[in-house]
This record gives structure tokens, C-alpha cells and sequence, in this order.
């Protein structure tokens, strides 16, 4: 990846093709980020995109190898709580729009390490609000329209802020109270906080996007899918806390980035819109598809076997809060904004699955002594 132009620097090089949109991608090594960033050359290819990415253990500058050598590509190494970075890119290469990823996004590793979520999640995420209102807004008129600016700060997150729904509730909505429950979805929905104080304040030019449990190309092995299809590979369990009849409203990675494209592109300033796959599945159902397509495209793992992967499924002692079901209501990214996923869940998790088992590299790379030591502390 070394011919990604990169810099550590706070004055990077100047803009390029400024009339077209420029975007400072936060996060944008991560799964979610580096599909964003790929969707994003691919249907844009003359905007400029910087991405702003800290490298935690979670960020691979390897996911953005297919646009590394993109003209309108910028990679900084650094951390959104560098507030004078941050501005200084702003300033130095024009950016019009904010699209913020970057946080640390795995509920377990927030069971047994809070502190990096309140980190980066809140203060991260305060130190970007506080940069773009430096650069953006004029500091003698605070309060103005926003509704004009051509100005974009889109926060992405999550429908853990909602909590969790019992078998006959109706989707989260966006009017849908916050009650998160664990300390991951807590510093999410202190940051969603964070960003509508901000609009209403000050007048920052903003949106919100909550959205339910991705899955595609480029995801940490940590997560759910990853974890089944490679387990799989290696003739390992199968983990699945409690019970398996915990329910996750799944969408395809890449229904999510449009999602995040029709709202920067028509969405309403100050608005939240939830994004959801309408794809309700108890974990056990996911086991079950992985394991049936695995069964198909991969009937040699490492290790001989004459039973089918599900028999891999062992169930272990839950997650401590685990919410039992999430399902998101789209109704008005629906009505105003023309959304609809494209990928069905049988579609998507092939294409999830035949893409890890021709990305092994990748996965053994990611896959090091940082996560050999989650892996034991969590599963021990
Ligand atoms: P991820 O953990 O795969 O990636 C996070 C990225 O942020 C990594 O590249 C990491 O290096 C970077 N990062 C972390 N701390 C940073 C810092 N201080 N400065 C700069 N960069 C930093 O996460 P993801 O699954 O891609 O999620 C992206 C966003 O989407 C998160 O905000 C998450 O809350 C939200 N979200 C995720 C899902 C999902 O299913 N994965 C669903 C809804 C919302
Ligand atoms: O809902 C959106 C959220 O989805 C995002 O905000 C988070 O960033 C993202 O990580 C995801 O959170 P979940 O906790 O739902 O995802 P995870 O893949 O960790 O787990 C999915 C389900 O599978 C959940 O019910 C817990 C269960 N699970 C998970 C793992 C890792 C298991 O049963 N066994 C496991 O080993």
C-alpha cells in the first residue's frame, strides 16, 4: 500500500478538482469506511476523498488496495481527536463534507474495555464537531441557516442507541426514545448527541444516519459473519451466545452506503434517518446460511470432516446486556429519500462468503497477535 499518497502531515498536499464534492471519510480503513470509499470513486470518481484513519486494530489501509492508486485518494494516518489535523485538512484541501466512521465499533470489546469507546466515540467525535465549526461556520454570526450551507457534516450511527425490542414491537423508528445498554452503543448515542447539539447550537449543518447490523467484504473477523465462515475454514466451534434467538436486522454493506449517498446527496439538514435491511434473522438462522453455504463453495475445511459445518454450532455463556432484537423502521428514508437495499440476504451473504474465501490473505493479516489476545479473553 505504499503508493497510497499518504501524509502524517497537517498540511497535506493541495486540492484536487475542487468544483466537484471533497470529503474528509473518517474511519475510512475500516469494513463500513473502506466499502464507503470504494462506492464512493466508483460512482464519483471526480470528488476528492481524504480519508482520516487512526490504524486501531480494526483499520487495514490493505481495504483500500483496489483505489490506492485513485488520483482523487488521499490517506492521512492520524486520529480524529487531533483537533488541529483535523482542521488543518479542512482548511488546506477544501473539504466540503464530513462523512464520520471512525469509531470503535464492537460491542464485546466494549464490555471489557470501555474506556476506548468513550475515546473515540465522544471525545472523537466532539473534537471533529469543534474542528468543523472552526472551519465552516462564520464565528461572527454563531447561530445561522444551515439549511443553505454548502457544508455537510454526516455522523454515522447505530440502532443499538435504540435498545432492544421485545417479539411484537414495532421497528425502531426515528422518533423511537434512546436506551442503550451497552457501553458501545452509550458513547454512540452520546455522540449522536453531540452532533444535533452542535445544529441546533451553533447551526453545524449535519445529518445522522442509524443503521442496523452490516455485513459484506472487508468486515473484522471479530464480528459475527467473519468469525462463522472462518471458524468454519478451521474446523473451529461455532460460538453463539445464549441461546442463538437473538435477533439482528441485516443489511449488505453496500445498501448502506447508498443509503449515506441518497441523504448527503437529498437528505434533510438536521434530520435523523434510519437505514435497515427489513431482513430480521435470530443468530441461529445466520449460523444456519453461513454453514449451508459454506457447505456448498468450501466442503474441505483445514481439517477432514464428514459432517456439515452446522455441526461446528456449540452455544456458550451469553453476552452480559445482550439486546434480544433489533429491527429498524425505514419508513421515512423510504418516503423521502426513494431507499430501498438492493441485495437480499441469501445474495449478500453469498457474495460475503465468496469474497472471504478469496480474500485468506487479507483475513490471516488481520487476524494477528492483537486479535490472537481478544480471541483468548473473550472466548476463553
Ligand atoms: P470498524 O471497527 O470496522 O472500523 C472503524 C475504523 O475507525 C477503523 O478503520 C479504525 O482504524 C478507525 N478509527 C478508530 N478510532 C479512530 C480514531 N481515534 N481516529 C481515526 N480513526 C479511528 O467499524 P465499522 O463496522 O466499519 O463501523 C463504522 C461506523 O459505522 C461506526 O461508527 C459504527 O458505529 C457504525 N455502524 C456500524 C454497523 C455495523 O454493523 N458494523 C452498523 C451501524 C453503524
Ligand atoms: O446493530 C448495529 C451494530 O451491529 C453496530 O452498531 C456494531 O458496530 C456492530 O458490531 C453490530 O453489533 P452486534 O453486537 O449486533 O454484532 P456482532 O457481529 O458482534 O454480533 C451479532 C449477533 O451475534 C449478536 O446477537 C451477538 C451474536 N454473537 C456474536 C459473536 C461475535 C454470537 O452469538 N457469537 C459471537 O461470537
Amino acid at each position: 500500500m505504499s503508493q497510497i499518497k499518504e501524509s502524517t502531515e497537517s498540511s497535506p498536499q493541495s486540492s484536487v478538482l475542487s468544483p466537484h464534492k471533497s470529503l474528509l471519510v473518517t474511519g475510512g480503513a475500516g469494513f463500513i469506511g473502506a466499502n464507503f470509499v470504494h462506492y464512493w470513486l466508483r460512482n464519483y470518481p471526480d470528488d476528492k476523498v481524504v480519508v482520516l484513519d487512526a490504524l486501531t486494530y480494526a483499520g487495514n489501509k490493505a481495504n483500500l488496495a483496489s483505489v490506492e492508486n485513485h488520483p482523487g485518494l488521499l490517506f492521512v494516518h492520524g486520529d480524529i481527536k487531533d483537533f488541529d489535523l483535523v482542521v488543518n485538512l479542512l482548511q488546506d484541501q477544501e473539504l466540503d463534507t464530513i462523512v464520520h466512521f471512525a469509531a470503535e465499533s464492537h460491542v464485546d470489546r466494549s464490555i471489557h474495555g470501555p474506556d476506548a469507546f468513550v475515546d473515540t466515540n465522544i471525545t472523537g467525535t466532539h473534537t471533529l464537531l469543534k474542528a468543523a465549526q472552526k472551519v465552516w461556520l462564520d464565528p461572527q454570526s454563531p447561530v445561522i441557516s444551515p439549511q443553505s450551507s454548502p457544508y455537510r457534516f454526516h455522523h454515522i450511527s447505530t440502532d443499538e442507541v435504540y435498545g432492544s425490542l421485545g417479539p411484537g414491537d414495532p421497528g425502531f423508528s426515528e422518533t423511537t426514545p434512546y436506551a442503550p445498554n451497552s457501553p458501545y452503543a452509550a458513547s454512540k448515542a452520546g455522540s449522536d448527541f453531540l452532533v444535533r447539539a452542535y445544529y441546533k447550537t451553533y447551526g453545524l449543518p449535519m445529518t445522522i444516519s442509524n443503521c442496523s447490523n452490516n455485513y459484506g467484504p472487508y468486515q473484522h473477523p471479530e464480528k459475527l459473519i467473519p468469525l462463522l465462515i472462518l471458524n468454519c475454514l478451521e474446523n473451529k466451534p461455532l460460538p453463539i451466545y445464549g441461546d442463538g434467538l437473538n435477533i439482528r436486522d441485516w443489511l449488505y454493506v453496500e445498501d448502506h452506503c447508498r443509503g449515506i449517498d441518497l441523504i448527503l446527496k437529498k437528505g434533510r439538514i438536521g434530520e435523523t434517518y434510519n437505514i435497515g435491511g427489513n431482513c430480521e434473522k435470530t443468530n441461529l438462522e445466520v449460523v444456519n446460511t453461513v454453514c449451508s453455504i459454506m457447505d456448498e463453495l468450501s466442503p474441505q475445511s483445514s481439517v477432514p470432516r464428514s459432517q456439515p459445518y452446522s455441526s461446528l454450532l456449540t452455544f456458550i455463556k451469553d453476552r452480559p446486556g445482550h439486546d434480544r432484537r433489533y429491527a429498524i423502521d425505514a419508513d421515512k428514508i423510504t418516503a423521502e429519500l426513494a431507499y430501498t437495499p438492493v441485495e437480499s440476504f441469501e445474495s449478500g451473504m453469498r457474495k460475503t462468503v465468496e469474497w472471504y474465501l478469496q480474500n485468506l490473505e487479507w483475513c490471516k493479516n488481520v487476524m494477528g497477535e492483537d486479535y490472537q489476545k481478544w480471541l483468548a479473553q473473550n472466548y476463553s
